[in-house]
């Protein structure tokens, strides 16, 4: 094969070149260690030619083996080219994220919360949130016109039923269902009418506790409590208790848990419990002369609050995935 026919069969074949690995089989096959090209200079016997005959075979040899790289170059360079214009989306765009899901830092603080509890001998009790005006105010030993029914201002069902404005609702029925003696707690939404700003909401958290046995004092709900608020501050923590009315419990307290706050020590005001009233307890069949017993209501949205230094309850339900975003690796 002369130098020109090569030329021509290498011309013949880039032209059937789809892709860019043929294109490098192709530069394999005329260009490569056994190629045709190389071959040309390595199978010529130089000794049969002229000096002449030499030089020019030299110079054409040269010329064939430019063109025919010059040719791959410029195939290459289209090959990559029609790639970009091909590709339908912006390869300058940053990757796609996986977007994995989170654990609503209220749910994580719910599940931690049941965790140390049930370690404690605590069942959970699923409730409702739409309970009897019953169950969410006179079993509570707040009637009808009981000023405490103020304070919580109530979103009425047209069936007579009402939006739970505490988990305190569930406190009947549980000792109902379960009997006594009974450890308890019934984690869940509730609702209030409110006029929202940073630490109030329409719809938030709480966990409700109770444990009723013969012989349960406020020893045991201070140990109960201490013992939950170390495990969820990883840390030993003190408390206090100072007196607070609540009309389902007799004595009531505000429970406060001793912290730091930008160098300074304080008390946190937590958690309302006490000793349940009599009352109450005798509405839910339970007889006052042999059991007692405590219970608490636990703010999770504000526990959330505290454990994360979230400064706007509004952020727990406002949907801003910026906000839950933050709170991917917290399980
Ligand atoms: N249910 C009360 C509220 O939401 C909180 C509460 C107070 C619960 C005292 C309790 C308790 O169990 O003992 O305002």
């Amino acid at each position: 094969m002369t130098l020109d026919h090569v030329f021509v069969s290498f011309e013949g074949e880039l032209a059937n070149v789809a892709n860019e690995p043929a294109l490098v089989q192709l530069k394999a096959r005329y260009l490569g260690r056994e190629g045709v090209v190389t071959r040309l200079r390595k199978d010529i016997d130089f000794n049969a030619l002229s000096p002449e005959e030499k030089r020019s075979f030299g110079q054409n040899f040269n010329d064939l083996k430019t063109r025919v790289e010059q040719a791959i170059e410029a195939a290459a360079a289209r090959f990559a080219e029609s790639v970009v214009e091909t590709v339908d989306f912006d390869r300058t765009l940053p990757g796609t994220d996986r977007r994995l899901g989170a654990i609503h830092p209220i749910i994580s603080t719910q599940i931690e919360v049941e965790d140390l509890l049930r370690s404690m001998g605590f069942q959970v009790y699923a409730g409702d949130e739409a309970v009897s005006e019953f169950e969410n105010f006179d079993a509570l030993n707040i009637p009808g016109d009981h000023p405490a029914r103020d304070m919580q201002d109530t979103f009425w069902l047209e069936n007579g039923m009402v939006l739970r404005t505490h988990t305190s609702s569930m406190q009947n029925r549980a000792m109902r269902a379960l009997g006594v003696p009974v450890r308890a707690i019934f984690p869940g939404r509730c609702f209030r009418n409110e006029a929202t700003d940073i630490t109030h909401e329409n719809t938030f958290y709480q966990l409700e506790g109770l444990m009723v046995d013969k012989d349960v004092s406020v020893a045991n709900l201070i140990g109960v409590m201490r013992e939950l608020l170390s495990g969820v501050f990883r840390r030993d923590i003190e408390v206090r208790l100072r007196p607070g009315f609540f009309p389902f419990v007799e004595p009531g307290f505000e429970l406060d848990f001793k912290t730091t706050l930008n160098g300074v020590e304080r008390w946190i005001e937590l958690m309302p419990c006490g000793m349940i009233h009599p009352a109450v307890l005798r509405n839910a069949g339970v007889d006052p002369d042999v059991y007692s017993g405590f219970a608490f209501g636990l703010g999770l949205t504000r526990l959330a609050m505290l454990k994360y230094g979230v400064s706007d309850v509004r952020l727990f339900n406002k949907g801003d995935l910026r906000f839950y975003e933050q709170f991917r690796a917290t399980l």
